[in-house]
């Protein structure tokens, strides 16, 4: 099973959801049974680490984002992966118009996982305030435990 969190720049929500979600899968005893990455669609922050404040608000909460660097998403990634789950909801657009033909995976909002949260989307929170940050936390946090135990369950 392979899953990938794409956002628009990789630097701020896939790569927390990329390190929440091995946390959740690593709590669930899915760790070995599961690969997972991050992409963004856009290409301004390819090569570099997470935005500084991904980094310390994520470690505040135990996530180390420090190692993981930036990369594209393209078409490729739709023959590795079995999952490919959009941060937001134009960054889903964005992956369809990418998708091949040919792609038997699902393509699908994240937080679609979990529909008790009553949203659909995470904030970007990309220069924005702390709370925004601590919001898209708070988002990528549960909706990586209802994944983890949606997967337990198959
Ligand atoms: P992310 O946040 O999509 O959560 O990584 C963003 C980071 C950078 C930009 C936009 C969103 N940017 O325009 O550079």
């Amino acid at each position: 099973m392979r899953i990938l969190f794409v956002c628009l720049g990789n630097i701020c929500r896939s790569p927390t959801a990329e390190v929440a979600f091995r946390q959740a899968a690593t709590q669930a005893g899915l760790a070995d049974r599961i690969e997972i990455a991050s992409a963004g669609t856009g290409d301004w922050h390819v090569g570099k680490p997470p935005d500084p404040c991904a980094i310390s608000h994520a470690a505040r909460r135990g996530y180390d984002l420090k190692p993981l660097r930036a990369r594209q998403v393209g078409a490729g990634d739709f023959s590795h992966f079995d999952w490919i789950l959009a941060l937001d909801a134009s960054v889903l657009e964005t992956l369809e118009t990418i998708r091949p033909s040919t792609f038997g995976g699902r393509l699908g909002l994240f937080l679609d996982v979990a529909p008790s949260l009553g949203t659909r989307e995470v904030p970007d929170p990309y220069g924005k305030g702390p709370e925004v940050y601590e919001r898209a936390l708070d988002l990528i946090e549960y909706a990586s435990r209802a994944l983890a135990a949606e997967l337990a369950r198959r």
